[in-house]
């Protein structure tokens, strides 16, 4: 008699108590934004529908109605036009950087607002790349220290949560060691981009943050996709380096390791971020007919839930909200 399933789930009300821990809540959701030099730009990414690169001003009144709306925490990445891209990342955490100025007035202007950082130098490098470089290739301990410096300046400036993307070894406790000697550990979160892989669902990322690497690729830092153990050891590692929360990236093709992770690490909080590519890729199908955007968008974030997703970072964080909203 076991083997009859259906009479569990005729009810919507039955449905419901079949799904377990996938439901969400603003305070599973995190939104990415760019943010540009000119405080007045509305820049639209064609690689990105619907996603522009904001300067500070027109950031705020982006996210007004999002706050409104139960909009919980946001995630900063810096895009750089003008100012001089170098070798040692220098404008990463320069005065003039966008995230670094917009810090203290989203502050200010959302006081209940939690602020991540994307911390990482491929913006701000002259070649692109996710480190800095000598004549052999990524120079680790040049770049841990450069990431460590960049994340004090952003925890100073304002960041609750400073997240390295870099994949550089050894970054996480480079970042804490950093934190905690300047007294920050306790008010600055450290979530680690701990299982990156190399990935071709980035392409429009890299059109939006203008940090694709002018020569080679990313493969000697972020892991191979098909490596399940180098995920598990590379989350092992962050967690013995301090990182209060660990991300899995891509999502939806790396659903088998963010269970994996959740499974090695229930008492930390664990982020997927459901990339560029993956947000094109449903536009685009929606878009074309092919399936009912709302509905896959459900699914995708339930699936995401359901393997131990926390908290997910996606584009479409104003849509959900406007969907969780209406339900209510
Ligand atoms: C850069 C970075 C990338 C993303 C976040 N930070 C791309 C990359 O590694 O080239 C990807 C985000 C997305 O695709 O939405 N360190
Ligand atoms: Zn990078």
């Amino acid at each position: 008699m076991a083997t009859k399933l259906h009479g569990g789930f005729f009810h919507s009300t039955l449905r419901k108590l079949q799904e377990q821990n996938v439901q969400i809540h603003p305070h599973n959701l995190m939104y990415p934004l760019f943010l540009v030099e000119n405080d007045d730009a509305v820049q639209p990414i064609p690689s990105m529908p619907r996603i522009s690169r904001l300067g500070i001003n027109e950031a705020k009144k982006h996210l007004e109605p999002l706050v409104a709306d139960g909009l919980e925490s946001i995630l900063l990445f810096g895009v750089i036009e003008t100012l001089p891209k170098d070798s040692n990342g220098s404008s990463a955490d320069s005065k003039e950087n966008p995230v670094i100025r917009a810090l203290p007035k989203l502050r200010e202007w959302f006081p209940n607002l939690l602020i991540a950082c994307d911390v990482c130098l491929c913006p701000y490098t002259d070649h692109g790349h996710c480190g800095i470089m000598n004549e052999t290739g990524i120079d680790n301990e040049a770049s841990i220290r450069r990431l460590a410096d960049i994340s004090i300046s952003y925890a100073l400036a304002g960041a609750h949560i400073v997240a390295p993307s870099d994949m550089m070894d050894n970054r996480i406790g480079a970042i804490k060691q950093a934190l905690i000697s300047h007294g920050l550990e306790k008010k600055v979160s450290l979530l680690s981009y701990a299982v990156k892989f190399a990935s071709s669902f980035y392409g429009p990322f890299r059109d939006a943050a203008k940090s694709a690497p002018s020569f080679g690729d990313r493969r000697c830092y972020q892991l191979p996709s098909g490596s399940k153990g180098l995920a598990a050891r590379a989350a092992q590692r962050d967690v013995e380096e301090g990182a209060d929360m660990l991300m899995v990236k891509p999502g939806l093709p790396y659903l088998d390791i963010v269970r994996q992770t959740k499974d090695m690490f229930p008492n930390f909080p664990l982020f997927v971020y459901h990339v560029s590519g993956e947000y094109a890729m449903l536009h685009h199908a929606a878009a074309n007919g092919a399936l009912n955007f709302e509905a896959a968008l459900k699914e995708v974030l339930t699936s995401m839930r359901r393997a131990g997703a926390d908290c997910i970072i996606t584009y479409y964080t104003p849509q959900i909200l406007a969907l969780i909203k209406a339900k209510s």
